[in-house]
């Protein structure tokens, strides 16, 4: 476990190998019910290069009305599936305080995908953690601090990896500027899937 600055933490290959390939089969299955779709930017409309899916009782979206959590895949209707058991054992080690998680964004990075660095702050509890698991190539990470202009610093993120952003840093930007082609084999043709666990509405 790394501190990378206050409130980010990386946990190195907390997921091994086995872990790794029984969660990207139960996100397999998630894609299967609840397809991939391309968000867009709100008011400029321009497609993000990730594609995205969720599971979990909330599931974030973007269009060109903004931001949102909300209940059903923006394209089917149908309610988002639920988030996998071993997602939910993996909060309680890396975030047990938090009341558990209410959303999973699932992103899908081809080999070129890249996402830009942005604050997560569409959830109503800042006090959870975000907790986000990298499977598949791996990806250049950067971070700041909590205004745009603040300094950054970039890591790898490996396939296994699991990183928490909470705390001090629960605002910290963050993107992904490429991934490295020839890291891994998990996920086919260099893609990256990265799945992160948001609590989103205050409890009680
Ligand atoms: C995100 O910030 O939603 C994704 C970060 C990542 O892909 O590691
Ligand atoms: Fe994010």
């Amino acid at each position: 476990m790394i501190t990378l600055q206050p409130g980010l933490i990386h946990h190195p290959g907390l997921l091994d190998r086995a872990a790794q390939a029984a969660l990207l089969d139960a996100i397999r299955n998630i894609v299967r019910a609840s397809p991939l779709f391309t968000p867009v930017m709100p008011k400029t409309g321009k497609p993000f290069t990730v594609r995205m899916t969720n599971c979990g009782p909330l599931g974030w979206v973007s269009d060109q009305a903004g931001y949102r959590y909300q209940p059903q895949h923006p394209v089917t209707g149908t309610p988002w599936p639920a988030i996998p058991a071993s997602l939910l054992d993996l909060w309680q080690r890396v975030a047990a305080a938090a009341p558990p998680p209410e959303a999973c964004l699932v992103n899908y990075y081809a080999a070129n995908a890249r996402m830009g660095l942005h604050q997560d702050r569409d959830e109503a509890d800042l006090s959870a953690p975000v907790v986000s698991i990298s499977l598949g190539a791996t990806a250049l990470f950067r971070y700041g601090g909590v205004s745009r202009t603040d300094p950054t610093r970039s890591i790898r993120l490996s396939s296994g990896d699991v990183v928490v952003i909470g705390g001090a840093s629960r605002l910290a930007f963050h993107g992904i500027d490429r991934l490295f082609p020839g890291t891994s084999t998990l996920v086919p043709e260099d893609g990256r899937v990265n799945l992160t666990l948001r609590r989103v509405t205050l409890p009680g």
